[in-house]
């Protein structure tokens, strides 16, 4: 087991050592635990405590939850929205939807100047370019499966924002870096901002969040999206150009949706369907590339990679096209997933050269690329499994803190096409499937899965990334079921992702060059990386033993009951 022991001196706050002394612990084998997987240590260690205390994995979930959006504000959060799919002990399978959904105020061309020409800055920075949030109203619709009450869940929460806790050297160097952008969008101080540079070690305390905590801890969904928090959210949006009002926050809604499932070489992917892509693209990539017989590569090979990409380009091509919220479009899932309409798709597809991105759907622009959101993977010792993926969009979201209640509003209106053509932060154009409506949820990447075999959670997965998220979790499901590697293997491996547009294939940096090379002469555009995805994964094998695995590329964390 990798320990990496994070050692603070204690400040003049009041601490339990808890907070200031943790490990990451990055890989953890077990049987007859519940463990959780989640991007920072204290908060899996909020979803470990709390079923030490009885709780199931749903309960876990929330508690995960709540305390990412205080030890991981860029991501971990109340002002945004994400996606849970859960499967049972008794088979049963559900998804929670609580994505953020455009203000009633909202319209198509809210982003357009009078010439017509998008502007992204409004969509993806300040109070323009918040959705109404779904986080809290998501984590009340999940306690119909919890044990515990939301009393119970949140508290660790609330201890962590009051008491504070000791920031690592990567959130030392995030808030650092993103100072600039704190001071733009808000006037009043906010605890992010120091006069000093932050360093591994200092300690966040968030009394504004932490009251914001109790107030839904006393008031249940009413303490956030009525009273003092959805006024203070109200009077923040008037800072500015916000448009979100009282009743947009009153009116939020969850929506309980049928997991899309799909059979892949005889194992059950479970995902979210939309209005997240992920799901679709998930199943459409898995089963292009089954026609290859994928499992006769290995992984990061030329021809296991060109199978890959082809399949990443035909399925990114249609979510630009046909994919969006399910209530405003004509929902096309059971075709685009079908053999007949895959099989045709697969077509033109020649191990010969690269295919060009305009032979497979409408080109448009040349992209950029961001990647946010926060995944936390959950089993329990009964086998009840939960893969929640959640987001502010991108790092810090909107940048914008609500003043009086100190939690960060999310950017997730720049995940609706702002314009036709236009690439989002994530540089994935849409079209008007996933155009800006009143009430409408923004077309979504998160990719929560949960695969089973014999009818059982055989692996619990997800990740951050934005557009590189559905590409991640293939490689993932692809590694272990194709390529029979093991969890460990599997998320620290150098990834690549391609998305129809732009038509270059990103590696990140490590990538063995040979097959790079290979592509390249095949007609492939490459370009490197940094960093693709922070995959968190559990595996549960025939005898159940459970093999638990943070992902490498940050400060993610196992934690175990
Ligand atoms: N905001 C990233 C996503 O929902 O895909």
């Amino acid at each position: 087991m990798k320990k990496i022991l994070i050692s603070v001196i204690l400040s003049s706050h009041s601490l339990s050592a808890q907070y200031t002394d943790f490990n990451i612990v990055k890989e953890v084998k077990v049987k007859n635990k519940g463990v959780v997987v989640s991007a920072h240590p204290l908060a899996s260690e909020a979803g470990a405590k709390v079923l030490k205390m009885g709780g199931n994995t749903y309960d876990a979930i929330v508690a995960t939850q709540y305390a990412l959006a205080v030890v991981y504000p860029q991501a971990g959060n109340i002002g945004g929205g994400g996606f849970l799919v859960g499967v049972k002990n008794n088979g049963e399978k559900f998804t929670l939807d609580y994505r953020e959904i455009a203000p009633k105020r909202a319209s198509r061309d809210m982003y357009l100047d009078k010439k017509g020409k998008a502007n992204t800055d409004l969509s993806q920075n300040g109070r323009l370019a918040v959705g109404v949030p779904g986080s809290v109203a998501g984590f009340f619709a999940t306690l119909k499966y919890c044990k515990l009450s939301m009393d119970q869940l949140i508290q660790p929460a609330i201890d962590l924002a009051e008491k504070g806790f000791a920031i690592t050297e990567q959130e030392a160097n995030l808030l650092n870096s993103n100072k600039e952008y704190f001071q733009k969008h808000n006037q009043s101080y906010i605890v992010f901002v120091k006069n000093v540079p932050w360093k591994s070690g200092d300690i966040l305390v968030q009394k504004e969040l932490a009251e914001t905590l109790k107030l839904i801890q006393k008031q249940g969904l009413k303490g956030f999206y009525e009273g003092k928090t959805a006024e203070s959210l109200v009077s923040e949006m008037k800072k500015g150009n916000g448009i979100i009002t009282l009743e947009d926050l009153k009116n939020y809604k969850v929506a309980e949706r049928k997991a899309l499932e799909f059979d892949y070489k005889g194992n059950n992917v479970v995902s979210m369907p939309l209005p997240s892509s992920g799901g679709i693209l998930l199943a459409q990539m898995l089963k292009m590339a089954a026609y290859e017989n994928l499992e006769k590569y290995q992984q990061n090979s030329t021809k296991a990679v060109q199978i890959m990409v082809e399949a990443e380009r035909r399925a990114y091509a249609d979510r630009a096209e046909y994919m969006g919220d399910p209530a405003f479009i004509d929902d096309k899932t059971s075709y685009l997933i079908s053999d007949d309409y895959l099989k045709n798709r697969w077509k033109s597809f020649s191990f010969t050269k690269a295919t060009l991105s305009s032979e497979v759907g409408k080109i448009i622009k040349q992209p950029k690329e961001s990647t946010e959101t926060t995944h936390i993977s959950v089993i329990d010792k009964e086998g009840n499994a939960a893969a929640v993926t959640t987001t502010l969009n991108g790092l810090y979201g909107s940048k914008v803190v609500v003043s009086g209640a100190g939690f960060f509003l999310n950017n997730e209106m720049d995940d609706f096409s702002v314009k036709p053509g236009v690439p989002n932060m994530f540089g994935a154009v849409g079209g008007e499937a996933n155009s800006i409506q009143p009430n409408k949820r923004m077309l979504s990447s998160m990719t929560p899965t949960i695969v089973l075999k014999n009818g059982k959670p055989y692996m619990v997965v997800g990740t951050p990334g934005g557009t590189t998220i559905p590409t991640s979790v293939y490689q993932s499901i692809v590694d272990v079921i194709d390529f029979k590697l093991n969890t460990n293997i599997s998320i620290n491996s150098p990834k690549f992702h391609h998305q129809w547009l732009p038509e270059a294939v990103a590696f990140e940096k490590n990538f063995p060059e040979t097959t790079i090379k290979d592509l390249e002469k095949l007609g492939y555009r490459t370009e490197k990386w940094d960093q693709i995805g922070r995959t968190e994964m559990i595996l549960i094998d025939d005898n159940g033993n459970i093999h638990a695995v943070a992902d490498g590329r940050g400060d993610d964390s196992v934690a175990v009951e």
